[in-house]
């Protein structure tokens, strides 16, 4: 489909959608969020992409937040009716089992930082700073950034980053487990590119089975974590990919996945 607010390529095995507005810095509009929807549907129904990557377009910025210009014409009935922000969960991180990955290429600040928090991992480039300044605006996080960073980087530093607003560089963001690694900017595409296909390479419904049980350690108590994760793990020694898997490493050959 034509998208006016995303670009969106396969590469192989790998989907790149890029937030494509750099003159507002990717500022995450609500035509970006229907592209968004509409685009990691697309991914998901694809039996031909198996991972994906989630960048921002320009030098600048991953996504510098919700769309500011749109917000300050709306009044809290319309926020509330409509329920927007419900949405990014609901269609960009439980409607996607596959699994997807952040390319944080510049500036990821209140909505933005939250997106890239929805991707199963952020890879962050040494330019990336992450911030949840809605403080200053007199408002606060509202797609996830209380929950997700205080779950990534603990209370004390996101209790630090809510209440000052102030942005962490990919170092720290490295540093405090809020990415999963830091590369050179000009290598951020190529590099998380590497890694999707890597990703990509595995066998498909185990990628699916081991997404799911990492999610499951933010909803679950330990007991009831550790229980899941052994019924998964059963339900997948039932799958073709698993003789296969298994029966490749013992002939010393790579597997070849049917993705069930
Ligand atoms: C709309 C935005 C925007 C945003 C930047 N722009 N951020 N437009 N929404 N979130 C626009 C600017 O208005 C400007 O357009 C152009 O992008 C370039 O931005 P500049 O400010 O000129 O760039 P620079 O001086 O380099 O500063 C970069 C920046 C700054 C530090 C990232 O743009 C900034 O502070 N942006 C806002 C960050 C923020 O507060 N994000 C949180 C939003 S609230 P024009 O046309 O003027 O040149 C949020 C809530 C989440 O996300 C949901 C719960 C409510």
């Amino acid at each position: 489909p034509d998208f006016e607010t995303i670009l969106t390529e396969k590469r192989d095995a790998v989907t790149l959608i890029t937030l494509n507005r750099p003159k507002a810095l990717n500022a995450l509009s609500s035509i970006v969020l229907e592209e968004l929807i509409t685009a990691f549907a697309a991914f998901e129904a694809d039996d031909s992409q198996h991972c994906a990557v989630l960048t921002g377009s320009g030098d600048k910025a991953f996504a510098a937040g919700a769309d500011i210009k749109e917000m300050y014409e709306k009044a809290a009935a319309d926020f509330y009716l409509e329920d927007f922000f419900s949405r990014w969960t609901s269609h960009l991180v439980k409607a996607v089992r596959k699994p997807w990955i952040a390319a944080v290429n510049g500036f990821a600040l209140g909505g933005g930082c939250e997106l890239a928090m929805m991707a199963d991992f952020i890879i962050a480039s040494e330019n990336a700073k992450f911030g949840q300044p809605e403080i200053k605006l007199g408002v606060a996080p509202g797609m996830g950034g209380s929950q997700r960073l205080t779950r990534a980087i603990g209370k004390s530093k996101a209790m630090e980053m809510c209440l000052t607003g102030r942005m962490m560089d990919a170092e720290e963001a490295e540093r405090s487990g809020l990415v999963a690694k830091v590369v050179a900017h000009d290598v951020l595409i190529e590099e998380t590119m590497k890694t999707a296909s890597q990703i990509a390479a595995m066998p498909p419904m185990a990628a699916k089975v081991n997404k799911e049980m990492v999610n499951a350690a933010y909803e679950m108590t330990l007991d009831q974590g550790l229980l899941h994760e052994r019924r998964l793990f059963q339900i997948l020694t039932a799958s073709e990919d698993k003789a296969e898997g298994m029966a490749a490493f013992i002939e010393k050959r790579e597997g070849s996945w049917k993705g069930r």
